[in-house]
């Protein structure tokens, strides 16, 4: 190892005291700060000069910590699918090194938070500073945006990807930066969930939240109640056959979100929108009407009982069970429009069911409506529609996540002709999910209070990857801006220009993006 390290520093020293017995490669000029970076870097200096990536080049990275080497490894395979160029990672000692990529880990006191990086970049080696592996995931995405499609096979006999040099600086604005997706009301295969959670990394999301429960469809396995599945999953919006995730195919998922540093939120949305887990175990029941499968879209009419010790003992199980097999820190109890739910049974029920979460090790999240009852400070509320109850939930020394329906529900229409969506929080076009600030938007809501912001997508009205992708995309990648980046850099004529510029990526990995006439995309 010391050998190693050794050898690799010699090797860096010699990519500059040897540069002038190699043919000197002279690097048109680029432009590291007008490079269309999404989220934009908090700082960036640019040296006009660049990087020439190309076939020799290797990737070196701290062994110390392994999940720096899976860093690498993840590169090298992004890399390889952009381009075709197959990068070793830690393969060699470092001798006889050209041009290097080096993902370290690093204590400088400049990476103030755990996804902090910097990026610096000169004509032979590449540096990612990181503290932790989740920054030099980060950093990663970065230098992935950085590397052009095409090569430019001028400067010297085999091709050669130019990355303008330079140095970036660079930390998130929130550490909670996520994005919903409602699998119940339609359900998504493992491989359209995992699309989706690869788009969001690379757009530096670190949290995925699964709408897994709803009236029309339970989603998941549980092996202590298996009609949830045997009979609520069978059902979804339109009436098509719903589906679910054995827990082995949820832990490939949680694994694979873990593989992008992101965090997986499992939702079971109670006491209301339970009718798919009533259907299944009618005592759950708490509304005294007869119960049916539900393949429409109203809300609001189902509820679990909240008198009855045996339905706490369900959610024991129910939520044990999740937990298990969930490593992230939040369980997410939903608590939405449970509008048939006498509202001393509703605060009864948000605080039992607090605790049974955290008798099973997790952080509860509800939507706003939970702030209604006396919580733990540990507890999370998400605002959706009532920005007094997330001052309220502040108030008790809870955090508070921000999705207000108005910017970040991407399941609203764009415009009067979108071809998906729903128009009940009003259309929103791709200016008006990125022109809010998510630090002042709630007037009275401490800075403090705010964990971070996520963007949901209900899904009423799609039912596959393109529909889906449809209505996320381009919206999502502009919150994803407001999520990490300083509100002095978010201004919609200069993110609309480097969202421009997202083409040659959203067509690279086949997204039906929505091409909103706001932009002037890039021709490819
Ligand atoms: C919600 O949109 N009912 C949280």
């Amino acid at each position: 190892m010391i050998t190693r390290t050794l050898l690799l520093f010699s090797a860096i020293i010699c990519l500059a005291a040897c540069q002038s017995e190699k043919k000197e490669i002279l690097y048109p000029k680029t432009d590291l700060a007008t490079a269309p970076l999404i989220p934009k870097p908090i700082k960036t200096v640019a040296t006009h000069s660049a990087f020439g990536l190309d076939s020799t080049t290797v990737i070196f990275t701290s062994t110390q910590d392994p999940a720096f080497e899976k860093v690498g490894q993840f590169l090298s395979e992004t890399i390889k699918g952009k381009l075709g160029l197959d990068l070793a990672v830690n393969a060699s000692n470092g001798e006889n090194v050209e041009r290097l990529i080096y993902i370290n880990q690093s204590d400088s006191v400049d990476l103030e938070t755990p996804e902090s990086y910097q990026l610096y970049i000169k004509k032979d080696s590449i540096f990612v500073n990181a503290k932790t592996a989740a920054g030099a995931f980060r950093g990663i995405q970065t230098l992935r945006q950085l590397i052009p499609e095409k090569s430019n096979d001028t400067l010297t006999d085999h091709p050669l990807w130019l990355i303008p040099s330079g140095k970036i600086e660079d930390a998130p604005k929130f550490g909670y930066r996520g994005a919903m997706l409602d699998v119940a009301r339609h359900f998504f295969t493992v491989e359209e969930v995992k699309k989706y959670i690869d788009i969001l990394a690379y757009y530096k999301y670190n949290t995925i939240h699964l709408h897994l429960s709803d009236d029309q469809g339970w989603r998941i396995e549980i092996k202590s109640w298996p009609k949830l599945t045997e009979v609520g999953s069978k059902t979804e919006v339109g009436g098509g056959e719903g589906g679910f995730y054995t827990q082995e195919e949820y832990k490939d998922i949680v694994q694979y979100a873990a593989d992008r540093h992101m965090t997986l939120i499992p939702e079971i949305d109670m006491p209301g929108h339970s009718n798919a887990a009533s259907l299944s175990y009618p005592f759950l029941n708490g509304n005294g009407k007869p119960l049916k499968p539900y393949t429409g879209t109203r809300v609001g009419f189902s509820t679990f009982d909240a008198q009855k010790d045996t339905v706490y003992s369900f959610l024991d199980d129910v939520i044990g069970e999740i937990a298990a097999i969930t490593p992230g820190p939040y369980f997410h109890a939903g608590g939405d429009e449970s509008h048939v739910t006498k509202k001393k049974d509703y605060i009864h029920f948000v605080e039992k069911v607090e605790k049974i979460v955290q008798k099973h090790g997790k952080q509860m999240i509800g939507w706003n409506e939970i702030a209604q009852a006396n919580l733990d400070p540990s507890s999370i509320a998400q605002l959706w529609n009532e920005s007094h109850s997330a001052i309220k939930a502040a108030e008790n020394g809870l955090k508070v996540i921000l999705s207000p329906a108005e910017k970040t529900y991407v399941d609203m229409k764009y415009d009067s002709i979108s071809e998906y969506g729903l128009t009940w929080a009003g259309l929103i076009p791709v200016d008006v999910a990125y022109n809010w600030n998510p630090e002042t938007y709630v007037e009275g809501l401490p800075r403090e209070s705010i964990l971070g912001i996520e963007t949901p997508l209900w899904s009423e009205t799609i039912s596959n990857s393109a529909e889906l992708e449809y209505l996320a995309f381009p919206r999502v990648i502009g919150i994803a801006e407001l999520g990490w980046s300083p509100a002095e850099h978010c201004t919609w004529e200069d993110y609309k220009a480097r969202l421009a510029q997202q083409v040659p990526y959203l067509n690279q990995m086949e997204v039906n993006y929505y091409p909103s006439p706001l932009i002037d995309w890039e021709k490819e």
